[in-house]
């Protein structure tokens, strides 16, 4: 089965085993919004650990933040959200559709890049070029579809930089791109849509005051500089971490949680010293991609893409992207952004956001090295990388497909899961007390249901790294067989070294220390 084959599969799987459902299905779902079941929320606590645990507990100057959903109005005045946090829109007048100019110009340059490299391929197979290979590399930029995906982004870049929506329209009119539900081309202009979503604050429509959900957790963090760095009395450099709610009115919102209206942001703001902040953003930028690598996330689907178009406060960023089944798209965004939101900040509020640097005697507005990354989207990411269907012998001497979620260790929803081999005979009280032993420091499953080799399917097919089965034996020698995911190998231990075996494998030292 191929990598991208596996889109749908994952999304039905994520489903039937209560990773994730629908909002609101019972009464037909709701867009682009979706609800963590009884795996998915302990899959996206154990990501959200190792977050929490890579940037606050192991560096001594980065603190903690949870800051409010809603904020005062005028911080999104400041933050240039009101004004500038758009997309480019543009309706076909046939289907009554609505896309992201940008999105349909950005497929249609990817649909000539993979035919590219599907050309290239081919070609490889025939010569006997090796993947990577000088002939390979040569063949990969220069054949018919690569030279059309060249021009055609160069053609999108100019009007991104132009800021010019006619621009966009024309582009998309010449490329002959056509509407991917109706097939027609008849398209209306571009316009700017913004994605914030609107409240209000208090009972009565004269008094009440229009607030917005947060579009991005980042914004809870500037406000707070000086108050977490006066209470911690921290010096520069030093960073405020958070992990919360945010909220965007996607308009293509797709491809299950890689787009959502609700998702979860864990982002780090880092204050510096002005002038020191390509150091900061080369330190963040493999800080960042080694985490991801270190979660296990493959190497070989995690590449860095550098804005073609810099935000008006970047003087710097990057995002660093994974491979997922659709292709490879943003996960995490590092941005140099300067001193532009605590100047903004400063000049709506008129209150002073400096740092008196005790060594130059001076104040001055610190600049930002941000890491922004997508907690639903890292999860996908996982669920895609893990997800893998193996032929497998079966206790009848044939094969059969096993399906399996090769996640991390730490990641994986269950740790253990502990079977009696039968409901008699007291291995299911056994089984329990190792339940009771284990408990406190890992999320234990007791399992009882089937034979043993269906219960170990189920548990591959959620990711628990480790079933233990007590059996007859385990009453004369006290010991148990464990039996581990991957390579399915099975060893018999003493009940006695059970925990101490299970925490050399779970050990959040060894993976982050
Ligand atoms: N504070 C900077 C910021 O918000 P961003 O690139 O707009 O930057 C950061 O978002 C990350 O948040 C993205 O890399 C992505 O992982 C995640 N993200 C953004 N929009 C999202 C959406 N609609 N659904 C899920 N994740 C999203």
């Amino acid at each position: 089965m191929n990598y991208d084959e596996i889109f749908p599969k994952i999304i039905s799987h994520a489903k039937e085993y209560g990773f994730i459902f629908q909002s609101s299905e019972i009464y037909d779902g709701l867009g682009a919004v979706y609800d963590y079941g009884q795996l998915g929320v302990e899959l996206k606590r154990n990501i959200m650990t190792a977050w929490w645990k890579a940037m606050v507990q192991m560096h001594e100057n980065i603190v903690g933040l949870d800051s409010a959903i809603l904020m005062h109005p005028t911080v999104w005045k400041a933050s240039g959200h009101v004004d500038a946090f758009n997309d480019p829109l543009i309706d076909n007048k046939d289907s009554k559709k609505r896309y992201r100019a940008d999105v349909l110009l950005e497929d249609h340059i990817a649909k000539f890049e993979a035919k590219s490299l599907k050309d290239t391929q081919k070609r490889a197979r025939k010569e006997g070029w090796e993947a990577g290979s000088e002939e390979f590399e040569k063949y990969l930029k220069n054949n018919r579809n690569a030279v059309k995906a060249r021009e055609a982004q160069a053609k999108y870049e100019e009007a991104l930089n132009t800021e010019d929506l006619t621009k966009l329209r024309d582009l998309i009119i010449e490329f002959g791109i056509v509407d991917p539900v109706s097939g027609s081309k008849n398209w209306a202009d571009v316009r700017q849509f913004n994605l914030m979503f609107k409240t209000q604050l208090g009972a009565t429509a004269d008094t009440a005051l229009d607030l917005y959900l947060r579009p991005e957790t980042a914004q809870g963090i500037f406000v707070n500089y000086l108050n977490v760095q006066k209470t911690s009395r921290m010096k520069l450099p030093f960073g405020i971490a958070q992990i919360g709610k945010a909220f965007r009115n996607e308009i293509v919102a797709r491809q299950f949680i890689f787009r959502m209206r609700e998702f979860e942001q864990m982002e780090m703001q880092y204050f510096i010293k002005p002038g020191t902040q390509m150091e900061w953003f080369e330190y963040w930028k493999n800080y960042r991609v080694k985490w991801h690598k270190t979660l296990g996330l493959s190497e070989d689907r995690l590449q860095f893409h550098v804005h073609e178009k810099l935000a008006h406060y970047a003087d710097a960023a990057e995002d660093i992207q994974f491979q997922f089944p659709f292709g490879f798209k943003e996960l995490e965004g590092i941005h140099s952004r300067t001193d532009f939101d605590l100047n903004q900040h400063q000049e709506y509020s008129n209150k002073k956001l400096q740092f008196f640097d005790p060594e130059t005697r001076e104040s001055y507005v610190p600049y930002v090295l941000e890491t922004s990354v997508g907690l639903d989207r890292t999860f996908l990411a996982h669920m895609s990388n893990a997800y893998q269907e193996e032929e497998v012998p079966n206790a009848k001497g044939g094969m059969e497909t096993r399906v399996v979620l090769k996640l991390h260790p730490l990641l994986a929803p269950y740790k253990v899961a502990v079977f009696p081999l039968v409901k008699k005979d007291g291995l299911q009280e056994i089984s329990r007390q190792i339940i009771d032993e284990l408990k406190l420091d890992y999320s234990v499953m007791y399992d009882e249901k089937d034979s043993v080799g269906r219960r170990y399917r189920r548990h591959d097919a959620i990711g628990t790294p480790y079933c233990v089965t007590v059996d007859y034996e385990t009453k004369d020698d006290n010991c148990v067989t464990i039996r581990e995911r991957d390579s399915m190998e099975q060893v018999r231990v003493p009940i006695s070294s059970l925990r101490e075996q299970i925490s050399k494998r779970l050990s959040w030292r060894e993976l982050l220390g």
